[in-house]
């Protein structure tokens, strides 16, 4: 098994213009519970190990703040930092204690794209329980970029991601047996593509975008099933502007696994995902996708 130094995407930090909106939202509807509140900040967790995985802060906008990683030992918390700063990255927090009630040891970086990464190690976990219709945790984070290659080389080289797939638009990469846990979009302007979060099975996905949209949140892309990762998924624009996707079912690799490029992962004409059902993406969630920047 490859030796990932950092083992898992655990949590994502957004600020809204609207917390206590954001917060019903993820709450009532997308179905988070709140765990903690701390220094103007929601933490919100899903039904896995994870202490929480979203974090929310009041701000005048909606934007991604940080993307936080957990990192395999103390040891590759100090590595990772030492590699980000050899590549250029901005020291935003040494190695400390984590500020979040999870706790823990972290530190967190801005890599020359302009996102914020924290990696932590010894954070607070939960017991684990799949709950129907529930999500469980974080399955990935998609960031937009004009130069996808560029970042996948910091994410593979600094990071110690494996690239797993590379499609036109995107490049797939894995830190766990998880086919990814980042991809990257090829895009005008650097941001938030969306937040994936994993469903605990197909039916899941389904009921909960049931719920999503009895609560006023049409689909905006899906159901349907991804090419790279062979993902359920389906779509939507969060009352804030930003893309959440319910996941389930992400391949699982290992070393084995045989890289494909942008040759291999092509659809027929019209069709944008494996079942050939999924109908074309709304307009309105296509300007979101990429809408959102990060906090400076
Ligand atoms: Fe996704």
């Amino acid at each position: 098994m490859h030796g990932f130094p950092i083992t898992a995407l655990r949590s994502v930090e957004l600020s809204t213009p609207d917390l206590p909106g954001s917060v019903d939202f993820y709450t009532r509807i997308w179905g988070l519970q709140v765990v903690a509140e701390q220094a103007g900040k929601v933490f919100l967790g899903a039904t896995g190990d994870d202490f929480h995985v979203l974090e929310l802060k009041a701000g005048d906008r909606s934007e991604l703040r940080k993307a936080t990683f957990r990192a395999a030992s103390e040891d590759h918390l100090a590595t990772l930092l030492a590699r980000c700063i050899d590549r250029g990255c901005t020291v935003v927090r040494d190695i400390g204690p984590a500020d979040a009630p999870s706790g823990g040891l972290r530190c967190v970086i801005r890599e020359p794209r302009g996102s914020t990464l924290e990696f932590v190690h010894g954070d607070r976990r939960k017991t684990s329980a799949a709950v129907p219709n529930q999500v469980q945790r974080l399955a990935h984070v998609n960031i937009n970029t004009p130069d996808p290659d560029g970042l996948a080389a910091f994410y593979r080289d600094v990071l110690g991601f494996q690239i797993t797939d590379r499609s036109r638009m995107m490049a797939f990469l894995r830190c766990n047996d998880d086919h990814h846990a980042v991809v990257l979009a090829e895009a005008p302007v650097d941001g938030l593509n969306h937040i994936a979060f994993l469903m605990p099975d197909l039916e899941s996905v389904m009921r909960g975008s049931g719920r999503v949209v009895d609560g006023g949140c049409p689909i905006g892309w899906g159901v349907g099933r991804h090419g790279p990762g062979d993902n359920v998924f389906a779509y939507f624009v969060d009352p804030h502007g930003v893309v959440v996707e319910y996941t389930a079912e992400v391949l699982q690799v290992d070393d084995s696994y045989r890289f494909r490029g942008p040759d291999e992962w092509t659809w027929p004409p019209g069709r944008t995902d494996h079942w050939g059902i999924a109908p074309p993406k709304s307009e309105v969630c296509k300007k979101a996708q990429l809408a959102i920047g990060f906090a400076g």
